[in-house]
């Protein structure tokens, strides 16, 4: 298997330069979260030291009622459901056109790479798609949808949900939609595919994940949710394969999800840092496309990704090329927001 090389490799050389700044390396290239986990969280963990046997792979009965009342709060799907945790939201992306013997996956033309990088796994064919499902291929056994999008931050609106659904019923093809920025809505709200599915979850699953609202990504943990058939045939897989998340993990989830209020805190902060930053990236010449969500701001110069790149390493700043994730965003860059109120301050700064 014919894997592609890992691209952050490729960044190497711009992190030399930017980090002989004399004021220091601002780091805005990886979505990994800076702020505490929350107490809750940190306590539960604490607290679940003495794990001696196996946990369940459904989760426990105390995971399983959070998990189900989270749900049908957030998404309030009707019908049959069932859900599963995973370990981290990654897991299942890299892992589900295996699971499910997919031979051809549909992917966003501009996406998270590991979409791309599961279908090779599973030795499956992959195509990437725009949002528009009529121009979708018909004969393929998944596709893949990230709303709101990394890296561009675009959020699909309830009738682009609608027509996939549709669609998909049409032709027969799961769709997943991968929601693990569902919280981060700035200039809109995001919608959860679960919504759309008026009491029919077949065919349909959804990934979320703690990672980012709750500055988990050290927790791995995360939820599937949907059709019970497919969660089914996943279970049994994780079942033999023993992916199972770990108990002191499972508590953690489960105090996390019994305390929605820690999610308002952590957006503010990233409202803070995305006002500053996008002013200054405005001030600095870029335009700002999309990123209506998400944790991103998907920026350009109307130039190869590469020079903008180098400029912002010049100036002390990693950012990641947009080509990492498709050949549509070769002339973008992807700046995080995930730093501290300080190195925001300082990226500003250099900016202007
Ligand atoms: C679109 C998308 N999906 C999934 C993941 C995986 O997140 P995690 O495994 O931490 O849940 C990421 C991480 O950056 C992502 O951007």
């Amino acid at each position: 298997m014919r894997l592609p090389d890992f691209p952050w490799d490729l960044l190497a050389p711009y992190k030399k330069i930017a980090s002989a700044h004399p004021d220091g390396l601002v780091d805005l290239s990886i979505g990994t979260p800076v702020d505490p986990s929350p107490e809750v969280m940190q306590a539960a963990l604490a607290a679940s030291g003495n794990a001696p046997g196996y946990p369940l792979t459904i989760g426990s009965t105390q995971l399983r009622e959070s998990l189900s009342r989270w749900i049908r709060t957030k998404f309030f799907p009707t019908g049959d459901i069932d859900f599963l945790p995973t370990i981290g939201s990654k897991e299942i992306v890299g892992l589900l056109p295996t699971i499910l013997q997919a031979k051809k996956v549909l992917i966003p033309e501009v996406a998270y790479p590991t979409y791309q990088v599961g279908a090779l796994v599973a030795g499956a064919q992959w195509v990437g798609v725009n949002d528009d499902c009529e121009s979708w291929p018909t004969d393929g056994d998944l596709v893949w949808i990230n709303s709101p999008a990394n890296p561009h931050g675009r959020v699909l609106d309830a009738d682009q949900l609608r027509a996939i659904i549709t669609w998909a019923r049409a032709t027969e093809t799961v769709v997943v939609s991968d929601e693990c920025y569902f919280e981060l809505g700035w200039e809109r709200d995001p919608v959860s595919l679960l919504q759309m599915a008026d009491g029919d979850c077949r065919g349909l699953l959804v990934a979320h994940s703690l990672s980012k609202s709750f500055n988990a990504a050290g927790y791995r943990s995360a939820f599937i949710a949907g059709d019970p058939e497919i969660i089914g045939t996943i279970r049994e897989v994780r079942k033999h394969l023993g992916l199972i998340m770990p108990a002191p993990i499972q508590r953690a989830l489960a105090a996390a999800l019994d305390s929605p209020s820690e999610i308002g805190q952590q957006k503010e902060r990233y409202r803070a840092r995305r006002t500053m930053l996008r002013s200054a990236l405005d001030s600095a010449g870029f335009e700002i496309t999309d990123s209506e969500a998400g944790l991103y701001l998907w920026s350009t110069r109307g130039e190869e990704c590469w020079k903008t790149v180098a400029w912002a390493a010049e100036r002390g700043i990693l950012v990641t090329p947009g080509i990492f994730y498709g050949t549509k965003g070769a002339s973008h860059i992807r700046v995080a927001l995930t730093a501290t109120d300080d190195d925001i301050r300082r990226a500003c700064e250099r900016l202007a």
